[in-house]
């Protein structure tokens, strides 16, 4: 079997296009994302002007709040107060990581739920597993949103989802028992990996760990989530899967890049114009 490979930029593009149709819906409101940066982090530089340009495409304002390395922590929490209150910013996000003097809790405890596009605020996370509105965290989500244009079915299929970072393991394994799959939850200290992904119908591959999943891992006809972002000793972008193994075995499969990345953005876009929808209610 060759997999059928996912694509993540033509699932977001589809995604995009009907975000332009809720924005023009709007009646005369502009859906509006806060971005603060802060620090130097060159990494965090390029989501953040990723995150922008996206927005600038769909006609979402978006502002950029730029803070040196050395903010008091006092000073961002100020400056998030100010954004809460602020009627023209229906999202707001603070680009992690922090600073080490800041703690990471208090900040995103302090973003009002109503406008945590990222989904990371406790009320968000909670509902997210005892339901009411809520904001869910993009990566998750956007892979929710590919399994569901694929035509991929959940019910009752045992998914395995290895990683257990905030913001996508835990809440992907939490998405996926909302759509009734049976969930395996694995991780860097699972004993026998390869015995647990070995019974996935789905395997979401979320470790950050350069060909941690291989064709070994997976049951003939599995569907390969792939998230992983790393670079290769060559520099290259790869994903948690070995790709070519798995695709030869597995049913559909995503890419590394191409796959899931183009979604983690849209789900932002997402998130700020149902925001923008919620407040004009
Ligand atoms: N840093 C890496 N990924 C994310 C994300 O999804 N949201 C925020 N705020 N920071 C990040």
């Amino acid at each position: 079997m060759s997999a059928e490979i996912i694509d993540g930029k033509k699932i977001a593009q589809s995604m995009r296009e009907q975000l332009k149709e809720r924005i023009a819906n709007l009646q005369g409101v502009t859906p509006g994302l806060a971005v603060v940066l802060i620090g130097d982090n060159q990494a965090s530089q390029t989501y953040v002007s990723m995150k922008q340009k996206a927005c600038e495409n769909l006609g979402i304002y978006s502002r950029l709040i730029r803070m040196p390395e050395s903010v008091s922590e006092s000073d961002l929490l100020s400056t998030i107060n100010e954004l809460n209150e602020d009627s023209t910013i229906h999202g707001i996000l603070v680009q992690l990581p922090l600073p080490a003097h800041i703690d990471e809790t208090s900040v995103i405890e302090a973003i009002i739920p109503a406008k945590d596009v990222d989904g990371f605020h406790p009320i968000n996370v909670g509902r997210l597993q005892t339901g009411g509105e809520a904001f869910y965290p993009c990566t998750p989500n956007g892979i929710m949103k590919m399994l569901e244009y694929q035509g991929i079915d959940l019910t009752g299929k045992h998914a395995v989802v290895v990683g257990r970072s905030n913001i996508v393991g835990k809440p992907m394994g939490q998405l996926l028992l909302k759509e009734s799959a049976t969930v395996t939850y694995c991780h860097s200290k699972t004993a026998d990996l390869k015995a647990h992904t070995k019974q996935a119908d789905i395997v979401v591959a979320a470790a950050g760990i350069h060909n941690l999943i291989t064709a070994e891992h997976i049951k003939e006809g599995a569907v390969v989530i792939d998230v992983g972002m790393n670079r290769d000793s060559e520099g290259k972008l790869c994903g948690d899967a070995d790709y070519d193994s798995c695709k030869a075995k597995a049913s559909a499969i995503t890419p590394v890049p191409g796959g899931v990345g183009p979604m983690t953005i849209t789900m932002l876009l997402f998130n700020t114009v149902e925001s923008a929808e919620r407040f004009s209610k």
